[in-house]
C-alpha cells in the first residue's frame, strides 16, 4: 500500500492527510538446517517448560555450551519457564550468537499452538526492544511440546513476525530511530523436519503479508483510509492469482442495493463495493465467499454515537481489511480453492441528505427495511453484499464484521468474536480453523425470539430491535438475505488492542484479527 507516498487523497478542498511514509513489512523468514551453537547472528531463542530443571534438546546444547549457566539459574530460581517470562543470557564467545532469548513455555500440560505463538512472540518483543536484526529460533512445541513440526514451526513463525508489527503511521520525530527485527531463521539440525518447516515458514510468509496489510489499513484513519483507499489497496494486489474489481454507486443503483446506498448518502466520499477474485477456472472447485464489513468511519448517522462511542470507529473496516488480507494470502498460496471477497465499503456520516430513523429502504432482492437506527449501518451494507454473494452460487459464506456492541458485553472485549451460522458442519469448521489460530469464536444461537424483535408495521423488517438489540438480533435480520450454508463472524472489540496481554503477537493499535482464521478455513476446503 505504499505505491503512491505522497498522494492526496479525499475531495481536493483541503484535506491533506497523505498515506503513510513506510508500509510495514514482516520480516524475511528463512529456514536454515544446523546447530543452534553455531549460528552466528544477534539473539538465538530458546525456550524452557515451567517444572523442567535440567532442559533437554536445543536448549540443553546452549546450556552445555554454556558451562551449565542455564541450569543455575533455573535451580536459583531466575529462570523459570513461566509462560512468556523472558531472560537474556550474553553468550560472551561461547555460542556464535551474541545473546540467548530463553522463553518460558509453562506448563506442559495444555500446551497448544496457541501457547507456542505466544512465547515465540514475547522473545521477539524482546528481541525487538534489544535492536536485534538477525534472530534464530528453535520451533517451540516441537519437541517434548508435543505439537507436529509443520503447526509448531507455523506458530513460532506466524508469532515471531506478528511481534515485530510495527505502525509508525505519521509520526514526524525523525530521531527515533526504528529498531526492527529483519530477519527470522528458523533453525534445525534434524534434516527430516525440513520440509514440514519450509511449508510452515510459505504458509506464514502468506499468512504475516495478509495480516500486516489488515492492520495497517485497520490503523489507517478515516480521513485517508475511505472507501476509494480501501479500493485502491485492494487493486494493487491485482494478478495473475486475483482479480479485483471496486465497484461505484452506480453500479449499486443498478443491483438494487438500496440499503447500501442509503448508508452512503451522508458522505461526501463515495461508496466502494471491492470485488476480489481468486481461482475462478478451476472448475469442480469448491466456491467460498468472504464478505467483509467496510464502513471506514461509524459516526452513528443521525442515531449519533457518544464522543468517546466515536473515537475507535476507524476500525469499523475491520472486517473488509480481513478480507482483504485473507485475499492477499489466498492469492500468493494460491489455494486450490475458488475464493470470492466482497467488500462493501462505505462511511456512515450525518448530513442533509444522509438517511434518517424511519426512513424505508429497500434491500437487493426487493426486501423492505424499516431503519430504526441509522448506527445499525453495518448490517444494511452486508444485507446487499449477502444477497448479491447468492450470484456466485457459493459453497459456503462467511461474513465478518464489527457489528454490535453487544457481541463486546456478551463475551468480553477482545476476548472472542461471536459465530452464527444456519450450518452446523460450516460452523464446525470454522470452530477447527479457529482452535489452530488462536482468533476466538463461540458460537450463538439464532434464536426465534430475536426475529420477533425486527418485525415492521412498515417494511418487512425493522434493522434493530430497538433497546433490547443485541447481537442475536443482528444475526438474524442478516439470516434473511442468505439462501445458502452461511457463518457470520462478529468480531466487534477484536479489531482494535488497548494493551499488550498474554497474547504478546498483538499490540496497541489494530490486531489484523481474521486473517489467520479465514486463511485457514479457506485451506480446509483446499487440502
Ligand atoms: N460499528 C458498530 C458496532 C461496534 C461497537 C463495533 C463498538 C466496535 C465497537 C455498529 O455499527 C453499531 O453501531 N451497532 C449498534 C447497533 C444498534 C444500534 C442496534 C450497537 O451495537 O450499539
Ligand atoms: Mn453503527
Ligand atoms: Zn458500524
Amino acid at each position: 500500500m505504499n505505491t503512491d507516498e505522497g498522494k492526496l487523497t479525499g475531495s481536493a478542498y483541503g484535506r491533506v492527510a497523505t498515506r503513510p511514509a513506510e508500509a510495514s513489512t514482516p520480516p524475511v523468514l528463512e529456514v536454515v538446517p544446523g546447530d543452534i551453537t553455531q549460528w552466528s547472528g544477534d539473539a538465538v531463542v530458546v525456550n524452557l517448560f515451567e517444572g523442567v530443571a535440567a532442559p533437554g534438546g536445543a536448549t540443553g546444547a546452549v546450556d552445555r555450551a554454556m558451562g551449565g549457566e542455564l541450569s543455575e539459574l533455573i535451580a536459583a530460581g531466575d529462570v523459570t519457564g513461566r509462560a512468556g517470562h523472558v531472560t537474556v543470557l550474553w553468550s560472551r564467545g561461547r555460542l556464535a550468537a551474541k545473546r540467548v532469548i530463553v522463553v518460558g513455555l509453562g506448563s506442559r500440560e495444555g500446551f497448544d499452538a496457541e501457547g507456542a505463538r505466544r512465547a515465540s512472540a514475547a522473545a521477539l518483543r524482546r528481541a525487538n526492544d534489544l535492536g536485534a536484526r538477525d534472530v534464530a529460533t528453535i520451533a517451540h512445541g516441537a519437541g517434548i511440546g508435543g505439537l507436529a513440526p509443520l503447526d509448531a514451526a507455523r506458530a513460532t513463525l506466524e508469532g515471531a513476525g506478528l511481534a515485530s508489527y510495527d505502525f509508525r503511521g505519521w509520526k514526524s520525530s525523525a530521531g527515533e530511530s526504528r529498531r526492527k527485527v529483519a530477519t527470522v531463521t528458523l533453525l534445525e539440525s534434524d534434516a527430516g523436519k525440513l520440509p514440514p518447516f519450509e511449508e510452515a515458514a510459505r504458509w506464514a510468509r502468506a499468512a504475516l503479508r495478509g495480516a500486516y496489510l489488515a492492520r495497517d489499513l485497520v490503523n489507517t484513519p478515516a480521513n485517508v483510509a475511505t472507501p476509494e483507499f480501501l479500493a485502491e489497496t485492494a487493486r494493487t494486489l491485482a494478478g495473475s492469482n486475483l482479480t479485483v474489481s471496486a465497484e461505484d454507486q452506480d453500479w449499486a443503483a443498478a443491483q438494487g442495493m438500496g440499503a447500501l446506498l442509503a448508508v452512503a448518502k451522508g458522505s461526501v466520499n463515495p461508496l466502494r463495493f471491492i470485488v476480489m477474485e481468486h481461482g475462478a477456472a478451476a472448475s469442480g472447485a469448491p466456491t467460498i465467499v468472504l464478505v467483509g464489513k467496510g464502513v471506514t468511519f461509524d459516526t452513528g448517522g443521525f442515531s449519533l454515537k457518544t464522543r468517546d462511542g466515536m473515537v475507535p470507529m476507524k476500525g469499523d473496516m475491520a472486517g473488509a481489511a480481513a478480507v482483504i488480507g485473507t485475499m492477499a494470502a489466498v492469492a500468493e498460496l494460491d489455494l486450490p480453492v475458488r475464493v470470492v471477497g466482497l467488500c462493501p465499503c462505505v462511511e456512515n456520516m450525518a448530513d442533509a441528505e444522509a438517511y434518517r430513523p424511519s426512513d424505508v429502504l429497500v434491500a437487493r432482492g426487493g426486501t423492505s427495511i424499516e431503519v430504526i437506527s441509522t448506527d445499525a449501518e453495518g448490517r444494511l451494507a452486508l444485507a446487499d453484499a449477502l444477497s448479491y454473494a447468492a450470484t456466485f452460487e457459493p459453497t459456503a459464506v462467511v461474513d465478518i464484521a464489527t457489528l454490535t456492541g453487544s457481541s463486546i458485553v456478551a463475551l468480553g472485549a477482545g476476548v472472542s468474536a461471536s459465530l452464527f451460522a444456519n450450518d452446523d458442519a460450516l460452523a464446525a469448521r470454522v470452530e477447527a480453523a479457529s482452535g489452530s489460530t488462536g482468533e476466538r469464536v463461540w458460537r450463538m444461537p439464532l434464536f426465534d425470539e430475536y426475529r420477533k424483535t425486527i418485525e415492521s408495521q412498515v417494511a418487512d423488517m425493522k434493522n434493530s430491535g430497538g433497546a433490547r438489540g443485541g447481537v442475536g438480533t443482528a444475526a438474524v435480520f442478516l439470516e434473511r438475505f442468505v439462501n445458502y450454508p452461511w457463518a457470520h463472524i462478529d468480531m466487534a472489540g477484536l479489531e482494535l488492542v488497548d494493551k499488550a496481554g498474554p497474547r504478546h503477537y498483538l499490540q496497541p493499535g489494530a490486531s489484523g484479527y481474521g486473517v489467520r482464521l479465514l486463511l485457514e478455513l479457506v485451506r480446509s476446503w483446499g487440502t
